[in-house]
């Protein structure tokens, strides 16, 4: 079978390099000509970890080919994926209006019949819309489209990792046959029989990913369904985190206690600045949007929302208390993405205290290991450095947004002598408060002493 993918975003990417280099051959395009030109050029456009090399070697080995005509490549798939964005509208509703654009598309071009495999994060009933609109357009009949939905649970910065070694992989379908393909496409990672490219060749030793069969609404639930569970739990952790500095207590005793019960997990339950992204915010929105639209009031998620906005304001309090005045004050901002290991700033928790402190009148340095690019035409007024001892020369206080190596090694007592005021405000709990009272400094972090 001949793979294509459609959308050459995070998702589209890794999908199309993953399964390039578990032996498929894929032909992926993109509605923006410059990135397919950069693609050709060996310039991948975003920062994941191990995705360049994997993309080179696919290219060399003549796995993976990209053309900005989208015909030609759903012309050459007998499977497609859908892999294109569905941002928020300002309601929090889902927007599929480009998912339907590449159905009228595939339903236009095709010559032989297709398998559509959505992995856009859609709400549920998309996928039979989507096989509607498909007969729809192409007049055609019933059985020249089967449709199926895969939702991804890749997190950015590890998303190679996630492909290559999955918990699940979960397919929605209609008919058995679609089921069987897909678990054709995927039996080298089912069976680990590839040539892993981030463990020398050979996947690491553990339990075999599980290949779930469901309908494609359940499919497409499910995905919802995880990632608002996991938004949740951060919300929660964080509530106790405010409670744990009321009452006195420590959050990470807290909740690692909790999480060793293997019915809470210990993962996802990090407190600080709550979650960022452009998964989990549009998710728990398009969630809450989808239950209001079929009568089921979703309270738990509307609070999981509310909580994580208000870290925002939560965090900057904390800022404000240490500072007092922001007007003319330096600040050092470590990490700018929404996370450590990537490149993306969309909802990044960073550049919303950013922009507040600016308004404040504060003087910002800055810097990131990957982020700096994208956010210098974002936020012009702020000056970046590669070298985060350089962003904390002078600074009256340093704030910690990211859980980055180059900061969670920082050398605490270098920095301090570098600062103007020994000033650290943690908002991912990276350090031992001890520890850093010990060097002198004085520091804030979330639901700790
Ligand atoms: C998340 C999910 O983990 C993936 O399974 C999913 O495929 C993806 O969303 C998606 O649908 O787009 P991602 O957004 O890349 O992946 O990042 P995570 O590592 O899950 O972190 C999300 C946010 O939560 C980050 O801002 C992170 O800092 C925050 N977080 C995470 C916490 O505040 N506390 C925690 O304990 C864990």
């Amino acid at each position: 079978m001949h793979l294509s993918v459609i959308g050459c975003g995070y998702v589209g990417l890794v999908t199309g390099a993953c399964l390039a280099a578990a032996g498929h051959e894929v032909t992926c395009t993109d509605i923006d000509s410059e990135r397919i030109a950069r693609l050709n050029a060996g310039v991948v456009p975003i920062f994941e970890p191990y995705l360049d090399e994997i993309l080179t070697s696919a290219r060399k080995a003549g796995q993976i080919s990209y053309t900005a005509d989208a015909g030609e490549a759903i012309r050459a798939g007998d499977v497609i994926f859908i892999c294109v964005g569905t941002p928020p509208k300002v309601s929090g509703e889902a927007d599929l209006s480009a998912i339907e654009h590449v159905a009228r598309q595939i339903a236009e071009e095709a010559r032989f019949p297709k398998l559509v495999v959505e992995k856009s994060t859609v709400p549920a009933g998309t996928g039979l819309a989507l096989q509607r609109a498909l007969i729809a357009y192409s007049g055609g009949s019933k059985n020249f489209f089967r449709v199926a939905s895969n939702p991804e649970f890749l997190r950015e910065g590890n998303a190679v990792e996630d492909f290559f070694h999955p918990d699940r992989i979960v397919v929605g379908v209609e008919d058995e046959s679609a089921a069987a393909d897909l678990r054709e496409i995927y039996r080298p990672i089912l069976e680990r029989r590839f040539h892993c490219p981030l463990h020398d060749g050979m996947c690491p030793p553990g339990h075999n990913a599980a290949f779930l069969v469901t309908t494609i609404n359940s499919a497409e639930l499910i995905k919802h369904a995880s990632n608002s569970f996991l938004a949740l739990k951060i919300s929660y952790a964080n509530v106790i985190a405010d409670l744990c500095e009321k009452i006195g207590a420590n959050v990470e005793e807290v909740t690692h206690a909790m999480g060793l019960d293997p019915r809470i997990g210990t993962q996802f339950l990090r407190a600080g600045l709550g979650f960022g992204g452009f998964g989990f915010p549009k998710d728990v929105q398009a969630f809450i949007h989808l239950a209001g639209s079929v009568g089921v009031d979703f309270d738990i998620l509307k609070a999981t929302e509310r909580v994580n906005k208000q870290r925002i304001d939560v965090f900057l309090e904390k800022v404000r208390k240490a500072l007092w005045v922001i007007k003319g004050k330096q600040v050092a901002v470590l990490g700018l993405a929404f996370k450590a290991k990537t490149d993306d700033i969309r909802s990044a928790p960073a550049l919303e205290v950013v922009k507040r402190l600016l308004e404040e009148g504060a003087i910002v340095h800055a810097s990131d290991p990957e982020a700096i690019p994208r956010t210098k035409a974002l936020l012009p007024e702020v000056t970046y450095h590669d070298d985060p001892y350089e962003a904390l020369k002078g600074a009256d206080a340093a704030l910690v947004f990211t859980e980055s190596d180059i900061f969670r090694t920082l050398n605490w007592e270098r920095a301090k002598s570098l600062m103007a005021r020994g000033l650290v405000i943690d908002g991912r709990n990276l350090y031992s408060p001890q520890k850093m009272r010990e060097l002198g400094l004085e520091y804030y972090s979330f639901g700790r002493e």
